[in-house]
């Protein structure tokens, strides 16, 4: 049967200021994603996601939009965009733009109306100001620290829930639906296969403003700025406009929601195709939570997805294994396994492929994420997760930039042994493990059915089945007996013979940790059992 692409898709997301700089000013641009597209063709992934390269003072990495139509001469040119666009497509890969409809730069033209206009003028529609005395119109807190409101001279107060310079629209106003309408055609017409949503469940804050409960309370569904009921509307006007081209355009939200009904809810036959399952990023090392979302998730929400990382937490990697780097890799690998085995998408972010590490000691003067310095330092902000990538060489900017290039954030001295190019070469790394995974994944399309049956397993350990493929994932500190299979396809870990090629990085550990079998015994060096903090493949009996 045929399934539109997205459905099953692995999505690699690109976070385009640290993936590849080709104009050597340190910092990644579009002409070096086309470079790149080998690469990511040769990984097997299905499509890409660009986050911003639009117009931007860049105060929040590029979520700043100052134009909607446009690349920021930082990442190239529109010319650029058309040719990345062209060139992926050459390599069979999708293009996802990112679409940022809660907030504008404060140095969108309409914002900028709307401070030269009057207070209570047609300019100041757009968005949402109000009047105020001294202290703000309400209690609502930025996401990113500090109130969200900010003070004008006239006495009038704009809304932000992120940075002051990100101010956020009205979406009462009839002017922004047709906007945002109109920016979807403009990228649709350029061949763009779909949009990820900014704050897919913002836009619309309740009437009234009320007061809200504190932030860490305030991601639900009866909150008076997420989740409002009109969002959806916007996102069936949308729908109609995805739908009216050819080739399954399709939409993808940013939908922080504690519980899969609510995700359901964007999800709907005529709304999003898809939105991120950040339960599953969420989840602790354990079978119990694991179990729970994927039984949330399959029992609830129609085309399902998976996240491990992206540009906003802490990587993976890190967050599996702070104390010990190689518990990390092993159990990040293990999880990409499993994820990769449930029915649904993939959204993979840059780097995890190379087994990246959070990088936890930026100096304080190289940090750049606004929650750093909104929070007077007590949050570190998410630059340890955007540092730039380690393509090539023994020493920074590692190929990201051209030699002599000072990339935007400082790299560790010590990724000489995790680069692209190094892990080429071997074939125990993350980065053969991945392409293994993903060919395997694409050899199986189309053949696996929708639901997973759960097997019985010992405490500590997850089984399943979907069809021909049985999953095994052992979170336990104890090898386990292996469930019932004629052979292991593969293994999150490498056969206890292969010894790592590369040196040993000290404190972030290296990319091996990961090979594959073809028969049980042989070379998967397990026996029957399955080793801690792994997961594999198997063919059902
Ligand atoms: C979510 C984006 O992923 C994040 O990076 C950004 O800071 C906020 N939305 C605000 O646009």
């Amino acid at each position: 049967m045929d399934i539109p692409w997205w459905r099953d898709a692995v999505v690699y997301e690109i976070y385009v200021r640290s993936f590849a700089d080709a104009s050597g000013d340190g910092v990644g641009d579009l002409p070096g994603i086309r470079s790149r597209l080998p690469y990511l063709a040769g990984l097997g992934v299905d499509a890409i996601w660009l986050t911003p390269f639009y117009p931007s003072p860049m105060a929040d990495g590029g979520y700043d939009v100052a134009d909607y139509r446009g690349v920021d001469p930082l990442f190239g040119t529109l010319a650029d965009f058309d040719a990345l666009v062209a060139d992926a497509h050459e390599h069979g890969l999708r293009v996802i733009v990112d679409i940022v409809p809660n907030h504008s730069s404060a140095r969108h033209p309409w914002f900028q109306a709307a401070l030269a206009g009057a207070p209570g003028g047609p300019e100041r529609e757009r968005y949402v100001f109000r009047d105020g005395g001294d202290l703000p119109p309400n209690n609502w807190q930025s996401t990113f620290s500090g109130p969200a409101w900010t003070r004008l001279p006239d006495g009038q107060w704009y809304l932000h829930l992120f940075a002051p310079e990100q101010p956020d629209f009205n979406w009462f106003s009839p002017e922004v639906h047709a906007e945002f309408l109109d920016v979807l055609r403009f990228w649709l017409d350029r061949g763009v296969d779909g949009f990820r949503i900014d704050v897919a469940m913002g836009l619309y804050k309740q009437e009234g403003l009320p007061d809200t409960p504190p932030l860490d309370q305030a991601f639900k569904a009866e909150s008076p700025i997420w989740g409002r009921p009109e969002v959806h509307e916007v996102y069936r006007e949308w729908r109609k406009v995805l739908d009216s081209y050819p080739d399954e355009r399709m939409a993808v939200g940013e939908v922080w929601t504690d519980s899969a009904e609510d995700l359901a809810r964007y999800v709907r036959p005529d709304e999003l195709h898809q939105s991120f399952n950040f339960a599953w990023l969420e989840a602790p090392w354990s079978p119990t939570a694991f179990r729970k979302v994927i039984d949330d998730t399959l029992g609830t929400v129609p085309s399902p997805t998976w996240v491990l990382s992206n540009h906003d937490v802490v990587r993976h990697r890190t967050r599996y294994g702070e104390a010990d780097p190689g518990t990390g890799l092993a159990r990040a690998n293990a999880a990409l396994l499993t994820m990769l085995a449930l029915p649904g998408s993939a959204y993979l972010y840059q780097g995890e492929e190379l087994g990246l590490p959070e990088v936890k000691d930026l100096p304080p003067e190289a940090r750049q994420d606004p929650i750093f310095a909104r929070s007077q330092g007590t949050l570190p902000g998410r630059d340890g997760c955007r540092v730039p990538l380690p393509w090539s060489g023994d020493a920074p900017p590692y190929g990201f930039s051209p030699d002599g290039a000072r990339p935007w954030l400082p790299q560790p001295a010590d990724w000489a042994g995790i680069t692209a190019d190094r892990q080429d070469r071997d074939p125990a790394s993350t980065l053969a493990f991945y392409r293994r995974a993903l060919a395997a994944r694409r050899a199986l399309r189309g053949t696996l059915p929708d639901q997973i049956t759960w097997l019985d397993s010992p405490e500590g350990a997850l089984f399943f089945t979907r069809g021909p493929l049985t999953c095994a994932l052992n979170c336990g500190p104890t090898p386990i007996p292996l469930p019932p299979h004629t052979d292991l396809l593969l293994s999150s870990t490498p056969p206890p013979t292969s010894a790592p090629t590369h040196a040993h990085a000290p404190g972030t550990g290296t990319g091996t940790g990961t090979g594959t079998g073809t028969s049980l015994g042989t070379t998967s060096g397990t026996g029957d059992t399955l080793p801690p903090d792994t997961a594999v493949w198997l063919r059902t009996p």
